[in-house]
């Protein structure tokens, strides 16, 4: 039996699913039974009936899909797989602005742990950021954690006053602009997509910006053959499966996220296998940053 056929017999006999961000390697999004960006897994997660879920991506995922369903068991195959930049923001910073602006919209990116979560009016992810904060009433906003992210919003919402604090993710923003430049010179036939956690200066040079799903359904529906991708290589499987014609390049190399890579299929199976990193989460803390994920899915629709 190979480790595919023994994922397939262990989800039955658990009652288990698991859902893989696009970062993850080739091999354990071939596992999944859902795979996607970060809203897309958020709101599947509400939806699958299995009692456990198995999250092949980072701990923030996981925890979101315990904050949305409580009642499910989450695990995680890989206990130390965390996105260093769901810590870069704190409490202080928080309450701070609250103090200075109080009317501000707390306005928190879905890469945060659960306690950023918990003081927060609203989460939003890559791909329905600007869709949810034009909403918002307030005309002041403080966005945490990734400063790119919120320059990008800040952008396409001129009648926003939009504050940022300095969190990043460290593979988006180590792309600079003599990369993207360079990349283009190399290329120069190549349309040029790239994630908004990247930095404005790498942005301007793009003819796409949108979160991972967005930027695979931009390269398979646009003509032309040749894409240089400004995100996370693990977008690459899904476009060449859809599109096999396309050339993609990259703007750097390596294009991975460490921690999303630490997820393998052996560790799929020894989660399954012995139900070992479930999460948990302190009770008071999960009752609060519920609300801004439920509140997310509203105002997305
Ligand atoms: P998405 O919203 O595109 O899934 O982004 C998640 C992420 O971690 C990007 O680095
Ligand atoms: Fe976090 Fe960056 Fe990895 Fe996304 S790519 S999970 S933001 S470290």
């Amino acid at each position: 039996m190979d480790k595919f056929e023994r994922i397939a017999e262990l989800k039955k006999e658990k009652n288990a699913v698991i859902l893989a961000h696009y970062y993850v390697d080739e091999d354990v999004q071939k596992c999944a039974d859902y795979i996607g960006d970060s809203f897309y897994l958020a709101k599947v997660a509400t939806k699958v009936e299995q009692d456990k879920i198995i999250f092949a991506g980072v701990e923030f995922m996981g925890e979101s899909a315990k904050l949305l369903n409580p009642e499910k068991r989450v695990f995680m195959p890989e206990k130390t797989a965390d996105c260093p930049m769901a810590h870069m923001a704190t409490r202080e910073e928080i309450e701070e602005m609250k103090k200075k602006y109080p009317d501000i919209a707390i306005v928190t990116y879905i890469n945060s742990t659960a306690e950023l979560k918990s003081m927060t009016d609203v989460c939003v992810t890559s791909s329905n950021a600007v869709k949810i904060c034009k909403k918002l009433p307030n005309d002041k906003i403080f966005f945490i954690p990734d400063q790119n992210l919120g320059d990008f919003i800040r952008k396409q919402l001129p009648e926003k006053q939009v504050f940022t604090n300095r969190g990043f993710c460290p593979r988006h923003a180590v792309m600079t602009e003599e990369d993207i430049l360079a990349a283009k010179k190399a290329h120069p036939n190549a349309l040029v997509a790239a994630h908004p956690e990247c930095r404005e200066e790498v942005l301007k040079h793009c003819d796409f910006v949108g979160s991972t799903s967005a930027i695979i359904d931009y390269v398979v529906e646009q003509e032309g053959e040749e894409f240089i991708i400004g995100t996370v290589d693990g977008v690459f499987p899904k476009i060449l499966e859809s599109a096999p014609n396309k050339k993609l390049y990259r703007v750097i190399d390596p294009q991975v996220c460490v921690n999303m890579k630490k997820v393998t299929l052996d560790k799929v199976i020894d989660v399954l296998e012995n139900e070992t990193n479930e999460v948990f989460l302190d009770e008071e803390v999960a009752k609060k940053a519920m609300k801004p994920l439920e509140k997310m899915l509203e105002l997305a629709k």
